[in-house]
């Protein structure tokens, strides 16, 4: 049986369309603004979570980088990403790899099964190390929900998982990313809040992007469960060198907040 959390995130994958490509260039660029400042020409770099390689601008990274390394765990949506970025002259190794070492499948038959779970997260060795830089492509959100979203379990039932063991995963995976690059830099980007039909949050997201302290306004609203990687970064000792906010146009109608953290590993 084809695991449950990459036939989720697989078909959300197949999903995704060449329209996104158009929708999220604004993303991109924001991205870019920060990315530059941090990826040295030469660097060696990974994306974690690179998928269709959509929200992140990986042509402009391959060309600053010396190496640039595509890990996800889904093999067909980074083959294409890398057949795209070859007709553009752009050279990247994908590496298939599920980065919480088949820990987040093992909780979510347990919690199919409705039996305790067992798997206990351990950080993995990411993709081909060191590197200069890691980045989390947002992914941390999509580790266990998406495969407790397809099953059968209610949504309360899917809360429970996710409170009792989603972030206790996403310090592991964390920690992986930070061993992955010593004494580089891990960069987290995160898809902090969402907006959309029947999501309100207490504010709206021009306030965030428009606001000097936009944190303490983010730790009012609904984010995620158990997938916030700045607590992670922090319980892996890596020290934050700046936070980046900014839109993603996720589909009509529906927009996140992303949230960057640059931390030295
Ligand atoms: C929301 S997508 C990120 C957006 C993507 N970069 C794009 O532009 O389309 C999250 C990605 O994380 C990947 N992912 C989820 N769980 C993973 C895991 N355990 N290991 C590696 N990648 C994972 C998914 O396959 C998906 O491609």
């Amino acid at each position: 049986m084809k695991p449950r959390t990459l036939a989720a995130n697989a078909r959300r994958n197949a999903n995704g369309g060449v329209r996104r490509m158009w929708r999220w260039r604004a993303t991109r660029a924001a991205a870019w603004a920060l990315l530059e400042r941090h990826v040295e020409p030469g660097a060696t770099v990974a994306v974690v979570g690179a998928g269709n390689g959509h929200d992140l601008p990986l042509r402009r990274l391959g060309r600053r980088a010396g190496r640039l390394d595509l890990i996800d765990l889904d093999p067909i949506a980074l083959r294409g990403t890398g057949r795209r970025l070859r007709l553009t002259g752009v050279r990247a190794t994908t590496i298939t790899q599920d980065v919480t070492g088949g820990v987040a499948e093992l909780i979510v038959r347990d919690a199919v099964a409705q039996r305790p779970v067992r798997a206990l997260p351990a950080p993995q060795t990411i993709g081909a190390p060191p590197y200069d830089v890691v980045i989390a492509d947002q992914f941390f959100s999509q580790l266990l929900y998406p495969a407790l979203s397809d099953s059968r379990l209610p949504p309360k039932a899917v809360n429970t998982v996710l409170r009792a063991h989603g972030q206790g995963l996403t310090n592991a995976v964390v920690a992986g990313l930070v061993a992955a690059a010593p004494g580089g830099v891990v960069i987290c980007i995160e898809d902090v809040l969402g907006w959309w039909p029947g999501r309100d949050q207490p504010f709206a997201i021009e306030e965030v992007l428009a606001s000097d302290t936009p944190m303490p306004l983010i730790e009012r609203g609904k984010s995620a469960r158990g997938a916030n990687g700045r607590a992670a970064l922090a319980l892996a000792g890596a020290e934050v060198v700046e936070h980046a906010f900014w839109r993603w146009p996720f589909a009509g109608g529906t927009d996140y907040l992303v949230c960057a953290t640059v931390a030295r590993a």
